[in-house]
């Protein structure tokens, strides 16, 4: 695997190549992203992942400066996953002088949900895709369905931006129990790692209710929202929306389920397609 530091150097390692396949992430990887990789590889010509913590996507009272660096681990877990091209910038790099020019997704789709309980959350991460697109130019680039809105609003850029990227989802990977991969699940005690399979669980229930004909989608909401409430969660949305836009559903559409919580001081996000 070759590993590229600067733009410039990115772009002399990819100079040759006609489809490249991307996959970004934050480093501290898990099986959730090598998936991510693998399915990459089946792809393109080459693949690349980068590895870039990005300040913009955090809020001030966040865990930028606490979140997990594994550089040594996550260099050896994409070697193996079968990545060509590691693109991993430093802040100078990326972000020489502040970032003035920035992704503004529409509040509809970015002030809802996450872009609700992490105002600007969106903004910083589309402006970060765009640059890492800017930079490897990728002809596909794939993202979780854990970060469902995420890949909605990305979809949409691209759309908007006309930009000649495809932009494939990969399914949640879970551990045994249910419990979503996620680089925040190791922030949990283990007394909290136990706990934590009851979001996916709650969300479970909510898909089997809406499956089973319940049609009163406030009191599926309500009653999720109040079973982890019970157990000491503190929820910040357990809701029914429409696939297409994350919207309350009006009638007869495809469903997605999706709740975020904070149980102790992780903050966990998870989504089940009905
Ligand atoms: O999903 C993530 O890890 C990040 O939001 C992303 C897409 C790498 C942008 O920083």
């Amino acid at each position: 695997m070759h590993i590229a530091r600067t733009i410039a150097e990115l772009r002399h390692m990819l100079d040759t190549c006609r489809k490249p396949a991307f996959v970004p992430t934050m480093g501290n990887l898990h099986e959730g992203h090598l998936g991510l990789v693998r399915q990459a590889r089946a792809l393109g010509d080459l693949t690349v992942a980068s590895i870039f913590v990005n300040r913009l996507q955090f809020l001030p009272h966040e865990d930028f400066d606490t979140y997990p660096r594994t550089w040594g681990s996550d260099c050896a877990a994409l070697e193996e996953a079968g990545c060509d091209v590691l693109f991993a910038p430093d802040e100078m790099e990326l972000y020489p002088e502040p970032q003035t020019y920035k992704v503004h997704p529409p509040a509809e789709l970015a002030d809802i949900l996450e872009g609700h309980f992490r105002p600007g959350f969106f903004v910083g991460v589309s402006t970060v895709v765009m640059k890492l697109f800017s930079c490897v130019q990728p002809r596909v680039a794939v993202f979780g369905k854990k970060d469902y809105q995420q890949l909605m609003i990305i979809r949409r850029m691209v759309r908007q931006f006309a930009l000649p990227i495809e932009i494939v989802a990969g399914e949640t990977r879970r551990a045994g129990d249910g419990l979503a991969l996620s680089s925040r699940n190791g922030y949990l005690s283990p007394s909290e790692r136990e706990e934590a399979v009851q979001l996916s669980l709650t969300l479970k229930r909510m898909a089997v209710a809406l499956k089973s004909g319940q049609s009163h989608h406030a009191a599926i909401e309500s009653d999720a929202e109040t079973s982890l409430a019970r157990r000491g969660w503190k929820p910040d949305y357990m809701v029914v929306r429409r696939r297409a836009d994350l919207l309350p559903p009006t009638g007869d559409e495809l469903l997605v389920v999706l709740g975020a919580a904070r149980l102790g001081n992780t903050r966990l996000i998870d989504n089940m397609e009905v």
